[in-house]
């Protein structure tokens, strides 16, 4: 199984809707495909109907001792073909001062969770919250690939050089398997002055480009994006031939295409 995690310490630059549509389009080729919600937002949770239950991956996290495989399939829910979840939960926000700190041995508690389920799936598609705090260094810890969303409009790769400089933390500490699979531009409007787009573009190359690929791929403004999730239903489903899905399809290509070549 690979473990992807879609992170930025910024807030509302499509981490949720990057997470879940990828994981839907690799589900959608034939992959199993395991969701993790490391954000008490929850946003990614009740994207999934049916997925409104007591059980949350916190309880994994927080449990202290050792927990069994039906510890962790009691928590794991179906919530599509191929599609299964691990949801969040609000408390998750409350305990994430409780959970046990930033050291090697408590740090891996996720990764160990999703190693045991491993077998069952492909692909496992982290969210993560706006922010660097417990909850997203475990998530970091318990992955092989970091994707990064920026909104360009809202200068949303200010603070990057945080998370970057965390996941090379994370590999040396932690866990040497982690690498930036990339960065990606969502919520592009193609309004806007082509001007500022090559700015931040060549910004992020420059400040990152060694570290970090930077996707041919941007996500289009699709106002299809927001109406498929208050309806509750996949993008996919909702609106086949929207920008969006054709943007999140050809995202996915590109992930794919890099993780053939090593990266
Ligand atoms: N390409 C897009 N076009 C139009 N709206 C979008 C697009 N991507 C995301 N959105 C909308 O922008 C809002 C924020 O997106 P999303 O929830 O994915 O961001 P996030 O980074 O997960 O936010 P948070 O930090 O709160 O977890 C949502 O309402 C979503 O529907
Ligand atoms: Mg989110």
């Amino acid at each position: 199984m690979k473990t992807l995690c879609f992170s930025n310490n910024k807030g509302g630059v499509g981490k949720t809707t990057s997470a879940l549509n990828v994981g839907l389009a690799l589900a959608r080729r034939g992959h199993r495909v395991l969701f993790c919600d490391c954000d008490p937002q929850r946003s990614l949770t009740i994207s999934f109907e049916g997925a409104d239950i007591p059980e949350h991956v916190g309880m994994l996290l927080m449990r202290k001792g050792e927990f069994s495989l039906d510890d962790i399939h009691a928590v794991i829910r179906p919530v599509g073909e191929n599609v299964d979840l691990l949801p969040a939960s609000a408390e998750m926000e409350a305990n994430e001062a409780q959970l046990p700190g930033w050291d090697a041995e408590h740090s891996t508690r996720l990764a160990d969770i999703l190693e045991m389920v491993g077998p069952e799936y492909e692909y496992c598609v982290i969210d993560t919250k706006g922010s660097i705090g417990t909850l997203t260094w475990i998530a970091l810890a318990a992955a092989n690939l970091l994707y990064i969303p920026v909104d360009p409009e809202f200068y949303g790769f200010e603070g990057l050089t945080n998370l970057v400089n965390t996941c090379t933390r994370l590999r040396r500490r932690i866990n040497p398997s982690l690498r930036i699979g990339g960065i990606f531009f969502t919520k592009y409007s193609p309004a806007y002055r082509s001007r500022l787009r090559h700015d931040v573009v060549d910004l992020i190359k420059e400040h990152y480009g060694k570290e970090a690929p930077v996707f041919n791929t941007t996500v289009r403004q699709s106002t299809a994006i927001p109406n498929a999730q208050m309806a509750g239903t996949s993008l996919f489903d909702y609106a086949p031939d929207s920008t969006g899905a054709e943007d999140y399809e050809a995202l996915t290509d590109e992930i794919l295409q890099h993780l053939q070549h090593g990266n």
